[in-house]
């Protein structure tokens, strides 16, 4: 029995974060998303009981949007040999309880897809998050814009054009198996140094073709990427985009660039929201870590370029969270360890911010007394 009690009151009183937010035909209870997160723990890149139960948790425990970890859309793709994905119609079918079951709850059931690029092919986090080379077992070649690694892993091939078409093919066939899984909401993984995010920062990104040197060029791949989802992706389904915004590495990308780049994309016209993230692609990155410390590229992106944006790291507290929401600072939060760590922070929030539109599931009521 999986009744949906959360109903959406547009009542001005309510806290912001628990407003409503429409994106495209697609309305969201609140402005609390659930941030991707590997969970290295599928076989074949099929979702596992898993991956249903950490998905419908999240979705029980109030999120508006649920995102999946980063769903590869080809083989190769996968960040490591546990990696989920949706290369293939099997997969697809597999997800399609968990989407059904998350919108019966009343959240927007959303995938992010990705291509890992050089930072393929590795172990996972428990296991020392290691390089494997295509010569071990489990092992294969990784790809990218150009033939430098990431630290010293194992090189990458450099794409030449006809790898890159195929890429952009994978990129709309997976687009058009997460709308056929029941997916409301798509997400294209630029950051974090993986594939998109290669080609557009600098430092991983030498090629002397039209992917490659300035900015308008290293934005190609991520470009037509875009269209390619798009073709498969209907235009009445929101789309976003997550970008590193700065490498955080003299010589890498910067906000500016990414202002630029968000510019171009905006002009595109495909895209509904940057979800606004950074670092991965250099081992020599210093990060300022503090709670929020990502939330001014989500500011400055949103107010320099219009577009919508989600800010995303190390946010806890429900106050902050509020206040950012409510300055128009972004348009959404979006958690990852702190949703780790509680699915029921959005229903403690909501008792805490004295929210009246979100509701325990009746199952769970009489917990409510905390
Ligand atoms: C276990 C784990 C797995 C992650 N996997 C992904 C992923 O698949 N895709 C992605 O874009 N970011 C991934 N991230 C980054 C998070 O989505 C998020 O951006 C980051 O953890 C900062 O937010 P937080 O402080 O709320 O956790 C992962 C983070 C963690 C902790």
């Amino acid at each position: 029995m999986t009744e949906n009690r959360h109903r959406i009151l547009k009542r001005e009183n309510n806290p912001h974060i628990f407003r409503p937010v429409k994106l495209r035909s697609v309305e969201a209870r609140n402005r609390i998303m659930m941030s991707p997160m590997c969970q290295y723990s599928a076989t074949d890149g099929m979702p596992e009981e898993w991956h249903h139960v950490h998905l419908c948790s999240r979705a029980v425990g109030g999120a508006g949007i649920v995102f999946t970890e980063a769903t590869h859309i080809s083989q190769e793709g996968r960040i490591t040999p546990n990696c989920l994905g949706i290369w293939n119609n099997e997969q697809r079918d597999a997800f399609k309880r968990t989407t059904s079951f998350i919108l019966e709850q009343g959240a927007i059931p959303a995938i992010q897809i990705g291509h890992a690029g050089r930072k393929a092919s590795t172990s996972r986090p428990w296991e020392g998050t290691r390089s494997i080379s295509p010569k071990e077992p489990g092992g294969w070649q990784t790809i990218a814009p150009t033939d430098q690694p990431f630290a010293d892993w194992h090189p990458p091939e450099a794409m030449n054009s006809g790898m890159i078409d195929r890429v952009l093919d994978d990129f709309s066939k997976a687009a058009r198996r997460a709308l056929e899984a029941g997916f409301r909401l798509l997400e294209i993984h630029a950051a974090h140094g993986y594939l998109a995010h290669s080609f557009l920062s600098p430092l991983s990104n030498s090629r002397t073709d039209g992917y490659g040197g300035n900015i308008e060029n290293r934005s190609r791949f991520i470009m037509e990427a875009i269209d390619a989802v798009r073709a498969s992706w209907p235009n009445d389904l929101p789309l976003f985009l997550r970008l590193s915004c700065t490498d955080w590495v003299e010589g890498g990308l910067t906000l500016d660039d990414t202002v630029k780049i968000v510019r171009l994309i905006r002009e595109q016209g495909a895209v509904d929201l940057i979800d606004c993230s950074s670092g991965g692609n250099d081992p020599r990155q210093q990060i300022p870590v503090h709670p929020g410390y990502q939330v001014p590229f989500a500011e400055r992106i949103k107010r320099e370029t219009g577009m919508k944006t989600a800010a995303v790291g190390l946010l806890h507290s429900p106050d902050f969270c509020e206040e950012i929401i409510a300055n128009g600072r972004t348009d959404l939060v979006v958690l990852g360890r702190t949703l780790l760590a509680d699915p029921y922070w959005p229903l403690h929030a909501a008792t805490k911010l004295r929210a009246k539109n979100l509701l325990w599931p009746v199952q769970y009521e009489r917990a409510n007394i905390f």
